[in-house]
């Protein structure tokens, strides 16, 4: 209706336009950024004149992109090749004969095809929902910009799942931005700050209610109604923002801005009115990480934000609110003519580097600590122990009611503007330099020693790793069994994955692809590392570091590795029958009751190889059943150890920021309090209770109360309705009882509660009667909404 209603309203405010609006552009047109003449353009209209495709003004010079035209403040939607530098007023924008869309200047000398189409196109249109599209000679889409959303999504757009809305980097300048919006395959809708993982540890929004996992996607129509639902339409469809449908003739788009918040915004096309803002997210303006730059935290305003930067540290460019902090001294070198204070910020958290800990017991002597060590710039206290952090500070935000104090070494007077100083400090740097060797010298040695340790600590079914050095013939990859951690170069990898042709699913930060070696015997998983993390060299050290010391049967093995130039590659053994996740929701492959069984004791003894049989102890941090998978023997594996935890010898409890995937982290995560290999428990017991009723932890397309499966499975136990958690299958009722006793028992809000992985594999294998589970007195604690 609306729709309708709109488009009349446009149709005759641009009676105009429209007439002489080309419904398809032919090649041989062109647009010029500047009219030189008067039989020239510089965008090409939609037939009701509402859109433009062609250049605007952009800094010093032009872009090219689309834009809604219609209306007094003209608006950019989308960009082409948002990155690239403006252009010059000379430049054409020229539909060639070959069907490429080629932007020229001779000033700049550019001359380049804008549209990353795969050419051919013979039209082009603008069409009136904002959507530039490109046509073959069949009349088919080719290319359409709706498929390319830079910030902006339109009505009848569409959010694919994996795909991203990235902010600009400002009101006038369209290029990319530092926040982005995702479609998650876990079915939610989330926020992150550009170019960090997608780990919970980094999102600073989600809708609070996954969408139907794996093909979710995000739709705004002509009421402005936000919502998800999947392939299949409206089926599992879940709301964000509820329309508006009694107001007529506003259109809608919605935008992630520069400050990371998402909002939707509408004008009214009766009026001449600007944009105002319907409904945004996060309500909290300083909740997108990173906010205000390194070494800066935002505050709130009545109105708005401001960015304060840590004692002794000055914003870099005054004028630049985001631009972040730096010092106005150096503190490692621990100058005599200096004086050093240590300065408190309470309620702070940040991205936690530990670089080393020193004994104190106290804040006071922590400051103190950190006050007499040169090499450290700042400290947090927390657990009682006095942790050093490194600068920068990333991701600093402060949060009311978060114990944490960040204690920061600021350097009173200034220095003495003696001649002698530089030279001083010059043999002071080399000092240093000569020390730092030295200590790195030291490192590699213990390092070496560790790590025959740790081998040898994990000896029960411990890995050779002595390269046995075979001949290969001709060249051709063979890979014995013996030989571990081989290390392969990426032409190698690209030949026997055949140029990455078959995807086997995607991990942690990769996309793993199916692979075969040794004359195509052999099959093969390998891992790339994606290009664009930050983390990536973390992951790929933590997996090598992880899974290539250990060795069980239950866990999947790493067979070798590509560290060359920029890729990251890891190579597994082939699991032949996909995932847990992949077996226990797919009705027509899941596997009945004593083999589910099976399953899970494996799973709980891969995770017991890991808590208790490896030194150091491992927490694997991302249990569930899409990081489990099966071989062709339907022996479960564990897998994926992007996010794991090493911990010290002598530790028994780390704190680190939240990792883990949404429905299956422990609470603790949540309340920032140290972890355990409870954590482990924790996403253990969610997945039994997924295993003993084969669907997800989350499920929206059964009745309200079963959504949540931990709750319900409370509910069936409490009321003794333990046979509606496996749909009335015929099984054991004494087994079901006592198996989903150990899910709840493991699933305890309180971590010390939770039995080992030890007591849970017994309880598992053996028949004895397992006590009731105490009833559960928090409640559980929202994601994001702390
Ligand atoms: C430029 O646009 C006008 C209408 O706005 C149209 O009549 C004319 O044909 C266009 N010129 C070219 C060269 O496409
Ligand atoms: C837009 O921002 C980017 C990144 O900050 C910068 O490199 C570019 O020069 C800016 N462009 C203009 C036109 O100001
Ligand atoms: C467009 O490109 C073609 C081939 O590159 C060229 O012959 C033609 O002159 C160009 N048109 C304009 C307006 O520059
Ligand atoms: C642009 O490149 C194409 C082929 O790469 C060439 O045919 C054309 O002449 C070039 N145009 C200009 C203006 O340099
Ligand atoms: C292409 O499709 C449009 C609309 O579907 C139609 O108006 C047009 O005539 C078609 N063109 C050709 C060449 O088939
Ligand atoms: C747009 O993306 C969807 C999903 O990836 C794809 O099915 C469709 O073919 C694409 N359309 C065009 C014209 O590229
Ligand atoms: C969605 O469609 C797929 C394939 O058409 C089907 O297997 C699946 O059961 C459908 N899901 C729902 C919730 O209808
Ligand atoms: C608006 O209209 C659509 C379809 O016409 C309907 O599905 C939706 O529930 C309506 N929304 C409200 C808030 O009334
Ligand atoms: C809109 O603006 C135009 C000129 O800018 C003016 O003539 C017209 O009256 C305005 N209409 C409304 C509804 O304010
Ligand atoms: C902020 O709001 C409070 C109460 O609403 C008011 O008392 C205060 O003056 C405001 N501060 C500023 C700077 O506007
Ligand atoms: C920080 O917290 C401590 C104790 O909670 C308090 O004594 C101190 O005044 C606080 N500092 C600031 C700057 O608020
Ligand atoms: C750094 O700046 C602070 C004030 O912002 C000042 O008190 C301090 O003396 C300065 N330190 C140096 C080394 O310049």
């Amino acid at each position: 209706m609306a729709t309708i209603f709109l488009f009349l309203l446009l149709s005759a405010i641009f009676t105009a336009e429209a007439q002489s609006g080309q419904s398809r552009i032919k090649p041989g047109s062109f647009l010029t950024a500047t009219l030189t003449t008067t039989t020239t353009n510089s965008s090409w209209l939609s037939p009701s004149g509402l859109y433009a495709f062609g250049f605007y003004k952009q800094g010093n010079g032009y872009a090219v992109g689309i834009f809604v035209e219609g209306i007094p403040q003209k608006t950019v939607v989308w960009t082409a090749n948002r990155d690239d530098p403006p252009v010059p007023a000379d430049a054409i924008l020229n539909f060639t004969s070959d069907g490429q869309l080629v932007l020229q200047s001779a000033q700049q000398g550019t001359n380049k095809s804008i549209l990353e189409s795969p050419g051919g196109a013979t039209s082009a249109s603008m069409l009136d929902s904002g959507n530039f599209v490109l046509y073959n000679s069949n009349n088919n889409t080719i290319w359409q910009s709706f498929n390319h959303s830079t910030d902006t999504l339109l009505p009848s757009q569409q959010l694919l799942v994996q795909s991203e809305l990235k902010s600009s980097v400002s009101d006038s300048n369209h290029s990319t931005g530092r926040f982005l919006l995702l479609m998650q395959q876990d079915g939610y809708l989330a926020m992150y700050p550009v170019g960090t993982p997608y780990t919970i540890e980094y999102g600073y929004w989600d809708n609070g209610r996954p969408g139907e996992t794996d093909n979710a996607k995000l739709n705004l129509d002509d009421n402005g109604h936000l919502y998800l639902d999947s392939i299949n339409g409206t089926a599992g469809m879940v709301d964000i923002h509820q329309g508006d449908n009694s107001t007529k003739g506003l259109l809608y788009l919605l935008r992630i801005d520069a400050d990371g918040i998402l909002r939707l915004y509408s004008h009214n096309m009766d009026q001449n009115g600007t944009w105002s803002v319907t409904w945004s997210q996060p309500d909290d303006k300083c909740a997108p990480k990173g906010l205000c730059g390194l070494n800066a935290y935002c505050v709130k305003t009545n109105q708005s934000f401001d960015c304060n930067c840590l004692p002794g540290f000055a914003r870099i460019n005054q004028s630049e609110m985001s631009s972040g902090c730096e010092r106005n001294f150096t503190a490692e070198s621990c100058k005599a003519s200096m004086t050093y204070t240590m300065e408190a910020v309470n309620n702070t958290i940040w991205e936690y580097k530990n670089i080393s800990v020193l004994s104190s017991s106290t804040q006071e002597a922590c400051k103190a600590a950190c006050l007499q060590d040169c090499k450290c710039e700042a400290a947090v206290f927390i657990d009682g122990e006095c942790k050093t952090q490194s600068l920068p500070f990333r991701f600093l935000t402060l949060r009311q009611g978060d114990s944490n104090v960040a204690l920061i070494k600021v350097g009173i007077s200034t220095p003495t503007t003696d001649g002698n100083v530089s030279k001083k400090s010059k043999k002071e740097v080399i000092i240093i330099s000569v020390s730092l060797v030295a200590f790195a010298i030291v490192l590699v040695i213990s390092g070496v020693v560790m790590y025959r340790y740790r081998v040898w600590a994990c000896k029960k079914e411990s890995y050779q790793f002595i390269q046995k050095k075979k001949k290969s013939n001709h060249g051709n990859i063979v890979l014995s069994e013996e030989v571990s951690l081989r290390s392969f170069t990426y032409a190698e990898l690209e030949q026997v994955t055949d140029n990455f042709k078959e995807e086997l699913g995607r991990g942690s930060f990769g996309i793993v692809y199916k692979g075969a070696i040794g004359d195509g015997k052999k099959l093969i998983a390998v891992k790339r590392l994606d290009k664009l993390l930050a983390d990536r060299e973390r992951e790929f050290q933590t997996e090598m570091k992880v899974i290539g010391r250990t060795h069980h049967k239950n866990l999947v093995q790493l067979l070798g590795y590509c560290h060359d130039g920029p890729n990251r590659l890891l190579v597994y053994e082939y699991m032949s029958n996909g995932s847990l996740a992949d077996i226990l929701f797919t009705p027509e492959k899941q596997p009945c009751w004593d083999e589910r069984m099976e399953i899970a004791r494996n799973i709980a003894r891969g995770i017991l190889y890991l808590h208790e049989e490896c030194m150091p102890q491992i927490i694997h941090c991302d249990i569930k059943p899409q990081n489990i998978l099966m071989d062709e023997n339907m022996c479960a594996k564990i897998s994926d150890f992007g996010l794991s935890k090493l911990l010290k010898p002598d530790e028994t409890k780390t704190f680190t920021d939240i990792r883990g995937t949404r429905g299956y982290v422990a609470p603790e995560w949540h309340r920032k309090m140290a972890v355990t290999v409870k954590v482990d428990v924790y996403s253990f017991g969610i997945v039994l209770l997924e295993i003993i009723c084969c669907r997800k932890c989350v499920d929206y397309n059964v009745a309200e109360e079963e959504a949540i499966l931990e709750e319900w499975a409370y509910h069936c136990f409490e009321c003794g309705e333990l046979g509606k958690l496996v749909n009335e299958e015929e099984v054991d009722k004494k087994q079901l009882e006592r198996i989903t006793k150990v899910a709840l028992w493991c699933i305890l809000y309180e971590p010390s509660l939770r039995p080992s992985m030890k007591k849970v594999l017994l309880m598992l294998e053996g028949t004895l009667d397992i006590p009731d589970p105490p009833s559960r007195s928090i409640p559980p604690s929202v994601w994001g909404n702390e």
